[in-house]
């Protein structure tokens, strides 16, 4: 008799996580016996929990806010993608016992822009510079994505500059130009782009609009808002009326999701339409 494979996503809150159903979906698809709930778990209760993991047959879990930085140091392992974004989203428990940690949200930004605007990524959006807005845990991500893809210069606008100008650390031992620029300089950020991202929570659903004026922004750049709540954001609107291509985003979620689920379940599993429509019939509009 084969044990069921368990797996979930440990966050606080977590009561609003789309993961539960976006892996239920693959679950089902791929006739899976196993099992990924939501574990609401506080700061102070990490440490038990994923001690809990060990013993109670897991095969891993997800990680979200506010776990993503401190798991780094509960677990056997951190690969080098989650060292250079600075946190991890993804554990996974080998057959031995030891507990690995790793970051699949760099690769979940990249293979959501791969996915829809597949000739200007794999031209390195023509050479161009990019503009990442903000420069919190997410940024970090997109940073990572984007210099191993082999972009040559980032610019990383962020109302606080001085976080903007540590992120340029993190890759400073690859072939990239990294130049920080502030909030009130966004426009001239924009001039010969080739790709925007926002990873901002600005323009979520709940959060302050982003004011951003895309008047200085090539019409060929790509726009890519890591906010997939609501899914259309008004930079997205903005973009799209302007007749640049857009990206959004809520592919990051269903791809950075891939890795885990085939490390627990076995399975590579496929993000397609019909992931996509049973993640966005539960996602807030
Ligand atoms: P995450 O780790 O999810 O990326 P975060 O670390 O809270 O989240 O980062 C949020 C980003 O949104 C930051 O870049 C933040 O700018 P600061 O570094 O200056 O705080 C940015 N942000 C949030 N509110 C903003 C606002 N009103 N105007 C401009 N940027 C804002």
């Amino acid at each position: 008799m084969s044990a069921l494979l368990r797996a979930g996503v440990m966050g606080w809150p977590v009561t609003h996580s789309l993961s539960p159903v976006l892996h239920g979906h693959w679950l089902k698809r791929y006739e899976i016996a196993g099992t990924y709930e939501a574990f609401p778990v506080q700061p102070d209760e990490l440490s038990d929990a994923i001690d809990r993991l060990r013993n109670e047959g897991f095969r891993g879990v997800n990680l979200t806010v506010p776990h993503k930085e401190a798991a780094m140091d509960l677990v056997d392992s951190v690969d080098d993608n989650a060292r250079r974004i600075g946190a991890v989203n993804t554990l996974i428990l080998s057959d031995d016992g030891t507990l690995a940690a790793t970051n699949t949200d760099a690769y979940g930004l990249i293979e959501n822009i791969r996915a829809h605007a597949p000739e200007q990524l794999a031209e390195k959006f023509r050479g161009r510079p990019v503009v990442i807005l903000g420069a919190g845990g997410a940024a970090r991500a997109a940073l990572v994505g984007l210099a191993d893809i082999g972009v040559r210069e980032i610019r990383i606008v962020n109302r606080t500059v001085a976080r903007a100008e540590a992120l340029a650390e993190i890759v400073s031992d690859q072939n990239v130009t990294v130049e920080a620029i502030s909030w009130r300089a966004r426009t001239e950020a924009f001039v010969d782009a080739g790709l925007l991202v926002n990873t901002t929570t600005l323009g979520m659903q709940g959060q302050a609009a982003l004011d951003l004026d895309l008047t200085t922004l090539p019409k060929d750049a790509v726009v890519n808002d890591i906010v997939y709540a609501p899914l259309e954001t008004g930079l997205l609107a903005a973009a799209r009326l302007r007749k640049n291509p857009v990206v959004d985003g809520l592919g990051m979620l269903l791809y950075q999701a891939r890795a885990g689920f085939r490390a627990w379940f076995g399975v590579d599993p496929e993000v397609d339409d019909d992931l996509r429509s049973a993640v966005l019939a539960v996602s807030p509009k």
